[in-house]
C-alpha cells in the first residue's frame, strides 16, 4: 500500500483506517467530533453586526387575537425590529404537502407555542427579554387535544385512506378465533442534541445565504422563495452536519430558517435564530400520537386469516408531514405477517397540538404496535405464548403486502429461525421460567420482535437524487450530494465508494457541505434511503470517471481500456503494475483535456404507487430481522431493566459494520425508550407539560439493555441498495417494540388477574398498576 506523507497524528490515523477499510470503517466524522471540533449552526463565523432573534409564540392552544401590544418590547434598547406576517412580501405559508400552515399566526392561534412574531434584537438575550414584554390577548377558542375528539368532531387533516386485501369481512366469518381491542401509542420527542436554528446572510442582488440545520435543504430554499416572493436561485442553502435529526428537521427545520431569512431580508444584515431547549420542545412538533382500533381472526391452527385496524393518527394543528407518515401506517400495519384478508383505514385527525412530524420509522412504527397487540391478545386468549402465532404466520417469498407489492427475497422466516437458533430461545426460556418459579419480588418477561420495514420514500417522485464528483489536479476528490450527514453515516459511506471505485485511501475524498447551489432540486435525507439513493448517483458519476480515466490510461500505455485497472492508488494493466501513480493519471487526464468532473443522477427503478386504487410497488426492497427482548421488573416498585437484546438482523452485505451496528443500537435503545419511559404530556389547555429534561426521560446509559448483541443474517443483499448493503436508519427502532411485550409478560408472571392492556409508554406507574390490579380475585 502506498505509503502517505503526514506530518500530524490524524494523518495517521486515517492512513490506519483506509488499510482496514473493507473490515471495519469508522465513522470519519469521529475524529472531530472526540476532540470537539465538528461545526454545527452556532459554529457559524458571524458578519459583524449580526443580529439575534426570538420568537414569540402563543400561549394558548386555540383562539382569536384579539390584541397584541408590541411597544414595550420595541422599545427596550437593543431591539431592531420586530416581525409578523405583515412583513412577509410573498405568502405567509410553508405547508410542505397541504398549504394549510402560515409562517406567522395572523388572526387566529391554533397550538401553544405556535410562532406569531420574531424579535430581532442586538443579542440573544435582549430579544428573549423583550419577548416577556409582549402583551396579547387571545379570547379562547374550544381546544381538541386528542385523535378521537377530532375525529368525532370531524376535524381532519384530510380523506382517510384504507388498504384492502382478499375479503376481510368474509374471513372473519370463517375464523376459530375472533378478538377485537384498542390501542394506544404516545408521541415521541425526538432531542436531537443540536436544537432547531438556522443562520441567514444576505448577499448582493437580493441573493440570501443559509446555514440551516435541516434534513432538507431544498424545502429551506423553496419555502424562503415562497415567503419572501422571490426565485430560488436567489438562496443558497448550505448544510454541514446536524447534531441528530431523526425526523424532526425533515419539514419542521424550515420556519426557522425562513423567519432568520425574513428578517436578514428586510434588514440587509446577518440573523441567527437558534431556539434554545424549551422553545424547541414546544414549539415543535413531535411523533405522532396515535389511538388505535384492532380486530383479529385466526384459525385453529394459528393462521391469521383477517385483519381490521383504524388508526386515528393525532396530526396536531397543520399537515406537515402527517398525511405521508399515515400513508406509512398503512404500509406497515401487518409488520411481517403474511396476512390473505386485510382491511386497514387511517385519518389523520386535527387537532390543537403542535403539527407533529416524521420520527424515525415515519408511522411505520405506530402500524406495527398494533399489529403486535393483536397478537399479543389472540395468544393471552387463546393461552399459548405470542411467539406461536408470531411464527405460523411469517412472510414468505411471493406473498403479497396488502398494497400489492409482491414479497421477494423475503428474509422474515430467516431471521426469526436464525435468532431463535443462535440464541437457543427454549434455554431462554426455561432461564426466564425458572427465575419466575423462584423470584416472587422480581419477574422477567421474554418477547419475540420481528421486522418488516419498505426501503423508498412513500411518494415514488422522491426517490430520485444527484451526485457532483470533482476530481482536483492533485488527485482528491470532492464530493457533493443531497446527502445530510446527521450521525448515521451517510458521508463516511460515500467516500467508501469513491474510494473502492478509484482504489485510493479515503483521506483523498473529502464530502463537500450539502448545498443547494452543487445540488439542486433534492429530496430530503430521509426514508432511511439517502446512502442508496445518494450513494448510488454517487456510484454512477464515480464509474464514468473511472472509464474516462482508462481511457487516457490505455493511450499512454498503448493497450485497451479493457486492459486498464486501477489498485492502490497505481494503474495496472490486467494483473500488472505499470509505471504510472493516480497522481500522475490525473495530470495526464487534464494534459489530454479530459473533464475530471461528473454529475450524474440516479432514479430508483421498478418502484411505483397508484393512490386511485391504493396497488403498487413502492419500496425497492424491504429491511427484515428478529429480536429478542428479556426484562426483569422489579414487582415492589415497578421499575424495570432489560436484561439483554439479541437480534439477528438484515443488513445485506453490509459495508459499513461498525456505523451499521450504531446503527442499529441507537435505534434500538429510541425504540425502548418510546414504548417504555418517554412519556409527552400535554394538558387538557393544549400545554406540554413535559417540556423539559426534568420531565421528559429519554434513555440513558443506565436504561439502556445490560446487553445487546446483534449478528448479520446470511443473506445475498439486494442489487438495489447501495453496494448490497441495505438501509438501516430507521428499520431497528422498531424491534424496541418488543420491550412493552416483556415488561407485559413479566407483569402477567406476577399477577394472573393482569387485564392485558396495549397502552404505551409503558412507564413504571402502569406497570406497578398493572402488577396489582384486579387484587381480590388475585391468587397471590
Ligand atoms: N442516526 C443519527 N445518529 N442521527 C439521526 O438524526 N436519523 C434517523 C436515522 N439514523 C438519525 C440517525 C432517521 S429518522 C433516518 S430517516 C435516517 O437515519 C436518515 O439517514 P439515512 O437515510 O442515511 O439512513
Ligand atoms: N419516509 C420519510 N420521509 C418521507 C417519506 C417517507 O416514506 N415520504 C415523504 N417523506
Ligand atoms: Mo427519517 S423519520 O425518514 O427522517
Amino acid at each position: 500500500m502506498h505509503k502517505h506523507k503526514s506530518n500530524n497524528n490524524l494523518g495517521s490515523k486515517l492512513d490506519a483506517v483506509s488499510m482496514s477499510i473493507k473490515q471495519s470503517i469508522k465513522n470519519m466524522d469521529s475524529y472531530t467530533h472526540v476532540r470537539g471540533e465538528s461545526l454545527y449552526v452556532d459554529d457559524v463565523n458571524v458578519r459583524q453586526g449580526t443580529f439575534h432573534a426570538v420568537v414569540f409564540d402563543s400561549s394558548k392552544a386555540h383562539g382569536k387575537i384579539k390584541s397584541i401590544d408590541y411597544s414595550e418590547a420595541q422599545a427596550l434598547e437593543g431591539v431592531e425590529r420586530i416581525f409578523t406576517y405583515k412583513d412577509i412580501p410573498g405568502e405567509n405559508e410553508i405547508g410542505g404537502i397541504i398549504k394549510d400552515e402560515p409562517l406567522f399566526a395572523e388572526r387566529e392561534v391554533h397550538f401553544w407555542g405556535m410562532p406569531i412574531a420574531l424579535i430581532v434584537a442586538e443579542s440573544e438575550f435582549i430579544a428573549r427579554k423583550a419577548r416577556g414584554l409582549v402583551k396579547i390577548d387571545i379570547e379562547e377558542l374550544p381546544i381538541i387535544t386528542t385523535a378521537k375528539q377530532a375525529k368525532e368532531n370531524d376535524s381532519l387533516i384530510t380523506k382517510p385512506r384504507s388498504f384492502s386485501l382478499g375479503d376481510a369481512e368474509k374471513a372473519f366469518a370463517d375464523c376459530d378465533y375472533v378478538f377485537e381491542g384498542e390501542t394506544f401509542s404516545n408521541g415521541q420527542e425526538h432531542l436531537y442534541i443540536e436544537a432547531q436554528g438556522a443562520y441567514a446572510e444576505p448577499l448582493e442582488n437580493g441573493n440570501i445565504k443559509i446555514t440551516s440545520s435541516t434534513q432538507g435543504p431544498t424545502a429551506v430554499q423553496k419555502t424562503v422563495a415562497q415567503v419572501l416572493g422571490i426565485a430560488m436561485h436567489k438562496i443558497e442553502v448550505d448544510v454541514t452536519r446536524l447534531g441528530g435529526g431523526f425526523g424532526g428537521k425533515e419539514d419542521q427545520a424550515t420556519p426557522w430558517a425562513v423567519m432568520a431569512a425574513l428578517a436578514a431580508y428586510h434588514l440587509n444584515q446577518s440573523v441567527k435564530l437558534i431556539l434554545n431547549r424549551h422553545d424547541d420542545l414546544r414549539m415543535t412538533g413531535k411523533r405522532h400520537p396515535y389511538e388505535s382500533s384492532y380486530k383479529i381472526g385466526l384459525s385453529k391452527d394459528l393462521k391469521i386469516l383477517a385483519y381490521e385496524a383504524e388508526f386515528l393518527q393525532n396530526a396536531g394543528a397543520a399537515a406537515d408531514l402527517s398525511p405521508a407518515v399515515a400513508e406509512r401506517t398503512l404500509f406497515h400495519a401487518t409488520n411481517s405477517y403474511y396476512i390473505p384478508n386485510v382491511e386497514v383505514a387511517v385519518a389523520s385527525c386535527k387537532t390543537n397540538l403542535p403539527p407533529n412530524t416524521a420520527f424515525r420509522g415515519f408511522g411505520g412504527p405506530q402500524g406495527m404496535f398494533v399489529i403486535e397487540a393483536a397478537i399479543a391478545k389472540a395468544a393471552h386468549e387463546i393461552g399459548i405464548p405470542t411467539r406461536r402465532i408470531q411464527e405460523a404466520n411469517l412472510l414468505d417469498d411471493n406473498d403479497v403486502f396488502s398494497y400489492g407489492q409482491i414479497a421477494t427475497k423475503v428474509e422474515a422466516k430467516n431471521t426469526w429461525k436464525s435468532a431463535t437458533a443462535t440464541f437457543n430461545i427454549a434455554a431462554l426460556e426455561k432461564e426466564v421460567e425458572d427465575f419466575n418459579a423462584s423470584n416472587s419480588a422480581f419477574k422477567k418477561g421474554l418477547a419475540l420482535m420481528p421486522i418488516c420495514f419498505g426501503i423508498s420514500f412513500t411518494n415514488t417522485p422522491m426517490n430520485h437524487a444527484r451526485a457532483l464528483v470533482h476530481i482536483y489536479l492533485d488527485g482528491s476528490i470532492g464530493i457533493s450530494t443531497a446527502a445530510v450527514e446527521m450521525g448515521q453515516g451517510v458521508n463516511t459511506k460515500m467516500m467508501q465508494i469513491a474510494a473502492d471505485v478509484f482504489s485510493i485511501p479515503i483521506e483523498k475524498i473529502k464530502i463537500e457541505t450539502t448545498n443547494t447551489t452543487r445540488v439542486a432540486n433534492t429530496s430530503p435525507s430521509a426514508a432511511s434511503s439517502t446512502a442508496d439513493l445518494n450513494g448510488k448517483a454517487t456510484l454512477k458519476a464515480c464509474k464514468v470517471l473511472l472509464k474516462r480515466l482508462k481511457t487516457v490510461a490505455a493511450t499512454y500505455l498503448k493497450v485497451t481500456a479493457e486492459q486498464i485497472t486501477l489498485k492502490d492508488e497505481f494503474v495496472y494493466i490486467e494483473d500488472k503494475k505499470s509505471k504510472f501513480e493516480w497522481t500522475q493519471l490525473i495530470s495526464m487526464a487534464m494534459l489530454e483535456r479530459v473533464a475530471l468532473t461528473e454529475n450524474a443522477h440516479y432514479a430508483t427503478p421498478e418502484i411505483h404507487f397508484d393512490k386511485t386504487k391504493e396497488k403498487g410497488h413502492p419500496f425497492a426492497y424491504h429491511v427484515y430481522g428478529t429480536a429478542i427482548i428479556t426484562a426483569t421488573v422489579d414487582c415492589m416498585r415497578g421499575t424495570y431493566e432489560f436484561d439483554s437484546v439479541k437480534i439477528v438482523h438484515d443488513y445485506g452485505k453490509s459495508m459499513s459494520e461498525g456505523i451499521d451496528l450504531g446503527q442499529v443500537e441507537g435505534a434500538l435503545a429510541q425504540g425502548i425508550g418510546w414504548m417504555t419511559m418517554e412519556e409527552i404530556a400535554y394538558n387538557d389547555e393544549g400545554r406540554l407539560l413535559s417540556n423539559a429534561l426534568s420531565t421528559y426521560k429519554i434513555p440513558d446509559i443506565f436504561s439502556v439493555p445490560k446487553e445487546v448483541e446483534v449478528i448479520p443474517v446470511e443473506t445475498q443483499g439486494h442489487e438495489l441498495a447501495i453496494l448490497k448493503s441495505k438501509a438501516v436508519g430507521e428499520p431497528p427502532l422498531m424491534y424496541g417494540i418488543g420491550a412493552y411485550f416483556a415488561i407485559q409478560n413479566a407483569i402477567k408472571a406476577f399477577n394472573s388477574n393482569y387485564d392485558l392492556k396495549f397502552h404505551a409508554p409503558m412507564t413504571p406507574e402502569k406497570v406497578l398498576m398493572g402488577l396489582y390490579e384486579n387484587p381480590n380475585t388475585s391468587q397471590h
